[in-house]
């Protein structure tokens, strides 16, 4: 597709053209900014294309080209769990070409062209203002919450070590308790992205919590999952703890989520034998928490639960 190119007036405007990414245009990509293994992934060869096709997953990258270079990009990948569901990233437009509608354009050609594109999501580094009101400019919500990540050893230095508070397995009895922690830490906004997100967290507390600290085989491209209930004594539980495959994640209740359960729940997990170097997922931060704690590198989730307004 080509368009006009350009919202200054009074200059000739040259063409922009938007297309899907082909290999030839990896070093375009890593002038536009990103890291050769960045640019591989928005361009990769035939026989990359035909494993992840193979695997499940679908991949696309869409390219704006002015005068012969690369100005621009976005990457498009479908979610495992919800085929209409679609993440993108890798959103990016050459600094001196900014505010002149791109990046726009570049989402909602990618939308058009890939066309099973009902809902769609990124994150957004905590900080990066531009991305958020081009994001918000779209349309899409920011979650009132963050996600973050952070080594387990960091995350127990946080706060104070006391009172006490304990880990404990659970099992399909818990799935009550269980299902509102979940909707609190991921928030309502992506509930609306994941509508059958529920059935995933029924699988994990069946599963039951058996060998939660370490990493588990994956069975079937099924991951194998543990889950620990985060209990602080004389409270609801504060939050729980999965262990699938090689990844672990803290879900919190942002209303009772702190430093200190932070920091407590790290030390249990490294009383457990899981090493300090381990990173962990923390789902549910509230934001003044998620802004104090600068060794959390932190996110936001902007989400557009209905996408279809992009393809119009
Ligand atoms: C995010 C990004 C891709 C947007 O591309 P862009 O071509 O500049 O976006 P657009 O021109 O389509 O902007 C659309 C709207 O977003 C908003 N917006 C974009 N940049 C903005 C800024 N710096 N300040 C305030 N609003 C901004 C405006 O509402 C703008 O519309 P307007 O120019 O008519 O006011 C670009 O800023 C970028 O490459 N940033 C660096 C990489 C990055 O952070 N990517 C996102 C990672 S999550």
């Amino acid at each position: 597709m080509s368009v006009p190119g350009g919202r200054a007036a009074g200059r000739s405007k040259p063409e922009l053209a938007l297309r899907f990414a082909r290999p030839g245009d990896r070093p375009g990509l890593m002038r536009l900014g990103h890291p050769p293994p960045v640019a591989r992934i928005l361009a990769p060869s035939a026989g990359q294309r035909f494993l992840w096709a193979a695997a499940g997953t679908r991949s696309m990258a869409l390219v704006a080209e002015e005068s012969g270079s690369l100005v621009g990009s976005v990457h498009f990948v479908r979610s495992m769990r919800d085929a209409a569901t679609w993440m993108f990233g890798h959103w990016r437009v050459a600094p001196s070409l900014r505010r002149r509608g791109i990046g726009s354009q570049l989402m909602r050609e990618g939308v058009r062209r890939i066309g099973s594109v009902e809902r769609l999501y990124s994150y957004v580094e905590d900080g990066n203002e531009a991305s958020l009101a081009a994001h918000r400019r779209l349309g899409f919500e920011a979650a009132p919450t963050f996600e973050g990540t952070i080594g387990l050893g960091a995350l127990s230095t946080l706060g104070p070590p006391a009172p006490a508070l304990r880990l404990e397995p659970v099992d399909r009895r818990d799935w009550g308790t269980l299902l509102p922690l979940y909707a609190a830490a991921n928030g309502a906004l992506w509930l609306r992205l994941f509508p059958r997100s529920v059935v995933v967290l029924r699988l994990l507390a069946e599963i039951g919590g058996r060998d939660a600290v370490r990493p588990l085989p994956r069975v079937l491209l099924l991951p194998m999952a543990s889950v620990l209930r985060v209990e602080v004594p004389g409270r609801p539980p504060a939050g729980f703890v999965v262990r699938s495959g090689s990844q672990m994640t803290l879900y919190c209740d942002p209303a009772g989520c702190s430093t200190s359960i932070l920091a407590r729940t790290a030390l249990q997990l490294l009383a457990l034998g899981v090493p300090r170097e381990e990173t962990i997922g923390l789902v549910g931060l509230p934001a003044d928490l998620a802004s104090r704690a600068r060794s959390i590198q932190a996110r936001r989730l902007m989400a557009l639960p209905d996408a279809r307004h992009l393809r119009s």
